[in-house]
């Protein structure tokens, strides 16, 4: 249970020309400048201009990477400038810059003395330049261009680094092929990170805005685990091992593949860009799923051609079966939602729905692969920092005693990226399977063996191989992209298969509840999850559903417990079986209402509190009678039903859609009517009353489910409320202190007309509404909670041991 990213300009924007009137690459117009194939051959002035160069990315990986660049290139014949750009003024971002330039490190090859005439020479080759308007970059460029007429030097390319929000691309894209490209002969390069989107539809977008200013060769889009030591060896190590791998790379041997990236931080500080993307946009459908491919991949031919490697990874990508909500389990750290409410300045009734975990279960339609499962796993908040890629394989033997024999222990190759036990990135793959060649270019063996396990067989258990030297990704990444290898680039192809893929996936996850997780070692067991043929699900049973009743775990062999609360009777469980109490009431009260007059009218409030209740009769109340039973609402927000805050979208997507109600008994209230929204003179609330009157015998409703606010509030009443405000009306229109304002509610009058009035309060945020309500005598003006009061029925208090002990 729980315990709870100066710019070193150096060489020249190719001005577009005073008056010239800048070409954009046009249908079928050739390029103005070279394709990349022609590339790096030619030496000469390399202009480097890092957009956004004292942020984040470019203060920890991005400068480093341009300075180990220089060390490499100084003695090649090519000359530099580098200039950082941004929005702020140059007098305001120099001293930042400077402090950033300062940082820079030499590796370890490099004598301090050379390290100390290096840093110093990049430093004089480096500069801020604002780069905020179109004039700034004509500025930049005829910079560019003076010094080389000025030292008489030719041109070999300019390269943009934009690390900046990926919403400022196309309108900085649009500024480079305006004034910014080079002279001719020379190459231009834009650098660009993800995200690339947010959906197939907001890639191709973003794709066609850059298309109009830039070419695709013009265009490196960066991943940065594809310069990931370890991740770059993948298919030179499948090709170098061919001979033991095409036998057993296929369906008849390997269990499974798991791609796996573990991650202990949380996203504070992240959270307005996290919330809108969660873990599967943020690293699955980019970081996983390359990884993904190159290990199922077809091997190219050419290893260096990357048309054929893209076209090898566009069709692994397109024969992967389509993923569905049943191949993917979601889950977010308990500490999210209050992360989320700070940093978004949301009130404490807000909820994301947005993933920090997933696992997600993959199939490939490809005979050689058929049925072997594809696991894709990453969440914030987990036990331990660790990223590997695994291949496990079958072990056909069984060993009748040596159980310590090499034979009977998993057989797997793992791709180690780094962190967790091992600490170094490394490839693994276990002595009964075979022994691989060693790595070209600067790997060795590792022959010591520490005490240390890899995912379950000690270090001894495997051979080990290391690149001699550690680097960042980004700088092999910079090289890449100086060399113009364009094949440890995302291709818009790939990136727009990628999302095809996903797209649906996140669509139908849109609406789920992520499972809430303590977060750390406190997680225990609550992500593990099964795989059943193509489905995944978690392990345990559903047992967190509404974000109120985060942490509300419910050991086992607690009983629910009958009382009385503020005279009126009380039942009360740890939040799962007060749940479950709850629902069999609702089909109890249904059963005894059918049978007594054939139909049963359901009223069911807005909110969080209602979502384990509609989880639970979908999963477990398949008798229910919903066949009979009409389902109304007890308060709406004043916004069109296909949103996510309209209380009729949330009881659609968590109940309706999975319970077989004739569409007729479904009473939404009409909030949207001639075409705006919760106009008195359209008499919406009238409406709903008049089908109140009609179908609902005295205007009693069997079941009304309530839930109590913070401030005390229960359907849309909210404090201010007078109990005869409404005189006898049953629906009217009330205004919310928080957002929407605008609200549809039933009054008291209707309330408590029902027969039964059900009071839902959970989590321990309510602790301190239930300590005050126990104490206080009615006052339903100041607290509406305590107007409910059923003429002739009953009010029952569901209260969750979170809420009624808060502990
Ligand atoms: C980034 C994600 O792309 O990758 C981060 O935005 C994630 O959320 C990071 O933490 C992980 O990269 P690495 O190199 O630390 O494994």
């Amino acid at each position: 249970m729980f315990v709870t990213v100066l710019l070193l300009l150096i060489t020249l924007c190719a001005v577009g020309g005073h008056g010239e009137e800048p070409k954009r690459p046009g249908h079928g117009e050739e390029p103005k400048r070279p394709g990349h194939g022609e590339e790096p051959k030619r030496p000469g002035h390399v202009s480097v201009v890092i957009v956004g160069a004292t942020g984040d990315l470019a203060k920890k990986y991005l400068w480093n990477g341009f300075f180990q660049l220089y060390v490499k290139q100084v003695s090649s014949g090519n000359t530099f400038s580098f200039y950082g750009g941004g929005q702020t003024p140059a007098d305001e971002a120099n001293p930042l810059l400077f402090e950033i330039l300062k940082s820079v490190s030499c590796s370890k090859g490099v004598s301090e003395e050379r390290c100390a005439l290096l840093k110093e020479q990049f430093l004089r080759l480096a500069q801020y330049r604002q780069l905020k308007t179109l004039e700034h970059y004509q500025d930049l460029a005829k910079h560019i261009e003076k010094r080389l007429q000025e030292e008489g030097i030719t041109e070999a390319g300019r390269l943009f680094y934009l690390s900046v929000p990926a919403f400022a691309y196309a309108d900085i894209a649009d500024k480079i092929n305006n004034s910014c490209r080079p002279t001719s002969g020379a190459w231009l390069r834009v650098v660009l990170e993800k995200p690339f989107g947010h959906d197939f539809t907001s890639a191709q977008v973003l794709a066609e805005q850059l298309g109009t200013s830039l070419r695709e060769e013009e265009m490196y889009r960066i991943d940065h685990y594809l310069g990931k030591q370890v991740i770059a060896k993948i298919l030179p190590f499948r090709i170098q091992n061919k001979k033991f791998l095409d036998p057993i790379w296929n369906k008849h041997h390997i269990e499974r593949v798991e791609i796996v990236m573990k991650e202990t931080l949380d996203v504070r500080g992240r959270i307005p860009f996290y919330d809108q993307y969660g873990v599967i946009r943020d690293v699955i459908q980019n970081h996983l799923t390359e990884v993904m491919m190159l290990l199922t991949m077809r091997l190219p031919l050419n290893l260096t051609s990357s048309e054929e490697v893209v076209e090898n990874k566009l069709r692994i990508l397109s024969s992967l079966l389509p993923l569905g909500k049943n191949q993917a389990v979601i889950g977010q750290y308990q500490a999210y939602k209050s992360e989320v409410q700070q940093e978004l300045k949301k009130t404490k009734d807000h909820v994301s729905l947005t993933p920090t975990f997933a696992a997600v279960l993959a199939h490939i339609d490809e005979t050689q692969y058929e049925g072997v499962p594809v696991l894709l796993i990453s969440g914030k908040m987990l036990d331990e920092r660790e990223s590997y890629a695994r291949i496990l394989f079958k072990n056909d033997i069984f060993c009748v005693q040596n159980h310590n024999s090499v034979h009977c222990k998993p057989k797997q190759i793992v791709f180690h990226l780094g962190h967790g036990s091992l600490q170094y990135p490394a490839i693994l793959v276990s002595k009964n399977l075979f022994k691989p060649a060693l790595m070209e270019g600067e790997w060795k063996e590792v022959t010591e063996h520490r005490d240390v396990s890899v995912l379950g067989l000690p270090l001894s258990d495997y051979y080990v191989q290391t690149p001699t030297e550690q680097r960042e990704a980004y700088e092999e990444l910079i090289s890449h992209i100086f060399a113009g290898q364009k094949n440890s680039f995302i291709s818009v192809e790939n990136l727009l298969a990628s999302w095809d893929l996903w797209t649906p996936l996140l669509s139908s996850l849109a609406s789920s509840f992520p499972r809430i997780y303590p977060g750390g070692a406190d997680n225990e067991d609550v992500l593990d999850f099964c795989l059943t043929g193509r489905d995944i699900r978690y392990k345990s049973k559903v047992v967190i559903i509404s974000p109120d009743q985060m942490g509300a775990m419910a050991p086992n062999g607690f009983q629910v417990m009958q009382g009385k609360f503020r005279s009126a009777d009380m039942v009360s469980a740890w939040a799962e079986e007060l749940v479950e109490q709850l629902a069999a009431d609702v089909q109890e009260a249904a059963e005894a209402a059918v049978r007594e007059s054939g139909v049963f009218h359901l009223a069911l409030s807005g909110g969080s509190s209602p979502i384990a209740l509609f989880h639970r009769l979908v999963l477990h109340h398949f008798s229910f009678p919903w066949k009979d039973t009409h389902v109304w609402m007890v308060d709406e927000r004043c916004v069109p039903q296909t949103e996510l805050e309209s209380n009729f979208y949330t009881m659609y997507n968590l109940l309706l859609q999975h319970v077989r109600i004739p569409y007729f008994n479904i009473h939404p209230m009409p909030v949207q009517l001639n075409h705006r929204l919760c106009v008195e003179e359209d008499r919406g609330a009238q409406l709903y009353e008049k089908d109140i009157n009609n179908l609902v015998n005295g205007s009693s409703f069997h079941f009304l489910l309530l839930g109590a606010g913070y401030d005390g509030h229960t359907a849309s009443l909210f404090p201010g409320t007078k109990v005869d405000e409404y005189g006898e009306s049953l629906v009217v229109l009330t205004e919310s202190p928080v957002k929407p304002h605008q609200r549809m509610s039933l009054t008291f009058s209707a309330i408590n007309r029902a027969r039964t009035v059900a009071m839902l309060v959970m989590g321990k945020g309510k602790h301190e509404l239930i300590t005050q309500l126990s104490r206080m005598k009615d006052n339903p003006e100041k607290w509406p909670v305590t107007g409910v009061k059923p003429a002739n029925g009953r009010l029952v208090w569901y209260i969750d041991y979170d809420a009624l002990l808060g502990q």
